[in-house]
């Protein structure tokens, strides 16, 4: 059987660790801050805001709430980004997507000011991570760099196959994984022969966004699985886009759903309001 790679006790330990930094930063008169926007009540995006600013909480990061109403319009938003961007104590700034649609969502992001960015969403920090500079990486792939660092897992000289290529989590991962000298292939909607193609993974990453689509005959033997995908099954259960049971019988090791990747999204996020402040 496959080694399960607990993300809750690595994120945990992620926290603990921020915990001790930011109280040791506190000792020295420096407090760290992030703004947390939310426009409308999706109740999907109410949850992660919840969490976003519990996790606040327990590691001492002071969290500024702001739940402006569903009809808030663009151009208010957009001020209010920009006096947060002036706030001299606020190191990170993140705003919930998705928007309600009367908001672009990318003029959003590029309003945000990039050193404050620490969704990494900013097409300034995005074109950092493509050159290897230094900047905020998006948290649930800089999440997933983590669980495979901390699990002993070897990423160097690896071929790793990514399936999807979203902005905020495929494109980055792959970006980070070839920073980590694996050999990296993309794969989407368009790809042929996908089923081969993940058999050739070392390190198969899915971010699909279908429940279980990934069967144990897209695994090679001894191949760590990496899932990204949350989903409710038909008996509201939750599941991911791999088929957890079957290909946990012939991977090396992979990440369960719920308690793999999910809570590493948030470990990042404060990791990154954290680390705004020694890039100061
Ligand atoms: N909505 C879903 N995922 C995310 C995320 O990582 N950041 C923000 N700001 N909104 C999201």
């Amino acid at each position: 059987m496959a080694q399960i790679i607990d993300g809750k006790k690595i994120s945990q330990d992620i926290k603990d660790e921020l915990k001790e930094k930011v109280t040791a930063l506190k000792d020295t008169g420096t407090e760290v801050a992030l703004a947390v926007i939310q426009v409308g009540n999706d109740p999907a995006s109410s949850v992660y805001v919840r969490n976003k600013k519990k996790a606040c909480e327990y590691i001492g990061i002071r969290s500024l709430s702001y739940e402006l109403p569903e009809e808030t319009t663009e151009d208010a938003l957009i001020e209010l980004i920009e006096k947060l961007n002036k706030d001299e104590t606020v190191n990170g700034i993140l705003v919930q997507l998705p928007v309600p649609k009367h908001i672009d969502p990318d003029k959003i992001i590029r309003t945000i000011s990039p050193e404050k960015d620490v969704d990494g969403f900013h097409p300034q920090n995005v074109g950092k991570l493509v050159i290897g500079e230094e900047g905020f990486v998006s948290c649930t792939p800089a999440g997933v760099i983590q669980l495979l660092k901390r699990s002993g897992i070897e990423i160097s000289g690896k071929n790793c196959v990514v399936v999807g290529r979203s902005n905020i989590v495929g494109k980055p991962m792959a970006l980070l994984m070839l920073r980590e000298n694996a050999t990296v292939t993309i794969a989407h909607s368009k790809t042929k022969n996908l089923k081969e193609l993940c058999q050739t993974a070392d390190i198969l990453i899915v971010a699909i966004g279908k429940p279980q689509f990934i069967t144990a005959d897209y695994v090679k033997e001894g191949a760590v699985v990496i899932d990204v995908g949350i989903h409710r099954d038909e008996n509201n259960k939750l599941c991911g886009d791999v088929r957890y049971e079957e290909v946990a019988e012939k991977a090396s090791a992979i990440t369960p759903v719920p308690g793999g990747v999910g809570p590493m999204t948030i470990a990042m996020l404060m990791s990154n309001c954290v680390e705004s402040l020694d890039r100061e």
